[in-house]
């Protein structure tokens, strides 16, 4: 059990301390009473006098009085500690939840480029699942079963020290095997959970690709791959199995001989020259009973803990996972649109240098059009723009501005980006349109359907824009998810854009369409628009032509084909094509 995990989730129980305090004194008196009621009993039995025909009555049913009144109050205690219990497990799941999804948003997506989706959501949801199991477990049982065991030590040792003796020399026993099982089942449950998660990651990755997956014939890789996974779980299933099923038998067997050798002490003492009355000896029974029945206890919910435990340690690895560079304080309310690189240096990985000493200059208004061939970094160039990642050496300002100043918030505020991975909610057309607008009047989201020539298709779907689409779009074509999107941008009217291949599954006429509809938005704007199809690009004002992450030629259409150079090769070969 790690303290730092242990810590960590401490952190996150300081908030609910209250609950806690109240749960801890019923647990409390649920377990004092519990050892009370065979005090009682052992008095009860001193009453009768043995071989004297005598018995108080009287004291004999006060005594179960005592008893009946003590069981009531602490069957309510153990509900309420329950109850609460239960609680604040559930706020401190909602609480990790929470901050799971926080941490995501702050992450840097180089980390989340880097990393199997499944296995992040299976952290947000399984893993903080097991955490609140073990920890209801933790505190339901592992709470009162040491309040239990140190209560019995004192009681033991006030009522006769010889014979408590006699049960804490056997204790560390107890506690050895309990400690033994419980390193074995921690590291097999540890690496239980990371195949696990990978296992997610693995079947994730399939499901969302199964299209490519069933025309590439990868089935019997796949299940290859999974039966691997699965082997590996049930090799350590079972060991983990095994340790947690010895666990019980195992302090069983210690308790018996404590027992033993309690009731053979007892019995000597009873006889012996200072005897104890057979009263004390039963209720030191029923102690011994009491006080090795929670080490039972505490080994199985160790076995839970340390699974919870195993997981906290991935969880907190995630949460604090290295978070994007501070970002400064300027709010940038409304860009005017000059922008400058300067001295650009930006790599992926620390061998591969891509963009090397990248100089730009733009003025407001411009209409930059970056074209070149696949993995020329024409996306990196925006990711840049955008301050998706920061580049290693160099400067990127906006009207002046430094974007490392520029609170990132209110920097992609003035962006509108289209992409040409699309992405849609599970809502209706107007509300994903609404997306960035949220108080856009039923008039405005169907003008901005208009411009974008959605409403053809709209008009045919079974409630207009009201019809809700399935998650990613399912249902509509790639190129009518793409043209939602950019009306999503035609509502907001954002002062700078950004079309990263936005509109190459549309047909060239409804392209050129929507980009006069974008002309007119951004008169007087700047905007980045990355294309393939070179002639929906012919009216840029400049046209940066890249290749390996440098630009290499610069100018207007017509500047660019009197040189005779790359853009006139490219845009010569895709005419021809055309
Ligand atoms: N997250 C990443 N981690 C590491 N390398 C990356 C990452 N994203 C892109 N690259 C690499 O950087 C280079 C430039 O990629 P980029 O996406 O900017 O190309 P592009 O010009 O947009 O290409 P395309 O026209 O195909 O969209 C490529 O060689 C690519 O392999
Ligand atoms: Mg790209």
């Amino acid at each position: 059990m790690k303290k730092s995990n242990l810590s960590f989730l401490m952190g996150y129980l300081k908030k609910h301390i209250a609950l806690l305090i109240i749960s801890i004194i019923c647990s409390l008196l649920a377990s004092l009473l519990t050892l009370y009621i065979p005090y009682v009993v052992g008095q009860s039995i001193d009453v009768l006098k043995l071989g004297q025909d005598q018995v108080d009555m009287q004291k004999i049913l006060f005594n179960c009085l005592l008893i009946l009144i003590s069981a009531i109050i602490i069957a309510i205690s153990q509900y309420f500690s329950g109850v609460i219990n239960t609680k604040i497990c559930y706020n401190i799941t909602r609480d990790l939840r929470r901050d799971l999804n926080g941490k995501i948003h702050r992450l840097p997506l180089k980390y989340l480029d880097n990393q199997p989706v499944g296995q992040i959501v299976n952290r947000v949801i399984s893993d903080v699942e097991i955490i609140s199991d073990g920890l209801i477990m933790g505190f339901n049982q592992l709470f009162s079963s040491v309040i239990t065991i140190i209560a019995c030590l004192v009681i033991m040792f006030v009522m006769n020290y010889k014979i408590a003796a006699v049960v804490v020399i056997f204790t560390p026993l107890s506690i050895f095997v309990a400690r033994f099982i419980s390193k074995s089942t921690f590291n097999l449950f540890k690496k239980q959970s990371t195949i696990k998660a990978s296992q997610t990651g693995f079947i994730n990755e399939m499901i969302t690709n199964e299209k490519i997956v069933q025309s590439f014939q990868m089935e019997k890789e796949n299940n290859g791959v999974m039966k691997k996974y699965n082997d590996e779980l049930e090799n350590i299933g079972i060991k983990a199995v095994f340790f947690s099923s010895i666990a019980n038998p195992s302090t069983r067997f210690i308790n018996a001989i404590i027992y033993a050798g309690v009731a053979l002490t007892g019995a000597l003492l009873c006889l012996g020259p200072d005897p104890i009355t057979i009263g004390v000896l039963s209720s030191f029974l029923f102690y011994v009973n009491h006080y090795t029945k929670p080490f039972n206890e505490i080994t199985e919910v160790i076995a839970e803990l340390q699974n919870s435990f195993a997981t906290t340690s991935r969880v907190k690895e995630l949460l604090e996972e290295e978070e994007e560079v501070k970002e400064g304080d300027i709010i940038l309310e409304k860009a005017e649109g000059d922008m400058d690189i300067e001295h650009v240096n930006f790599q992926y990985t620390p061998e591969v240098p891509l963009i090397v000493d990248f100089n730009l200059s733009v003025k407001k208004g411009t209409k930059v059009a970056i074209v070149g061939p696949t993995g020329c970094g024409k996306t990196t160039l925006i990711n840049l723009l955008m301050r998706f990642y920061d580049p290693q050496k160099g400067e990127i300002k906006i009207d002046e501005k430094n974007l490392k100043d520029i609170t990132r918030h209110s920097l992609r505020d003035n962006y509108g980006m289209v992409l040409q991975e699309t992405w849609l909610k599970e809502t209706s057309i107007k509300e994903n349109v609404k997306m960035g607008k949220e108080d856009a009047t039923d008039e405005e989201v169907i003008e901005a359907l208009t411009e974008c020539h959605c409403m053809k298709f709209v008009n045919q779907l079974e409630k207009g824009i009201d019809t809700i689409i399935k998650e990613d779009g399912g249902g509509l074509s790639q190129g009518q998810k793409q043209l939602l999107c950019v009306s999503r941008i035609m509502l907001t009217k954002p002062p700078l854009l950004i079309l990263d291949e936005a509109t190459s599954s549309i047909d060239t006429r409804t392209e050129i369409k929507i980009q006069e509809a974008f002309n007119q938005l951004m008169e007087g704007k700047t905007s980045f628009i990355v294309a393939h199809r070179l002639s929906t690009i012919k009216n840029a004002d400049i046209i940066l032509v890249m290749n390996n992450g440098n630009i290499i030629e610069m100018g207007n259409h017509e500047a660019l084909l009197e040189k005779k150079g790359f853009y006139y090769n490219l845009y010569n070969s895709q005419f021809k094509l055309s």
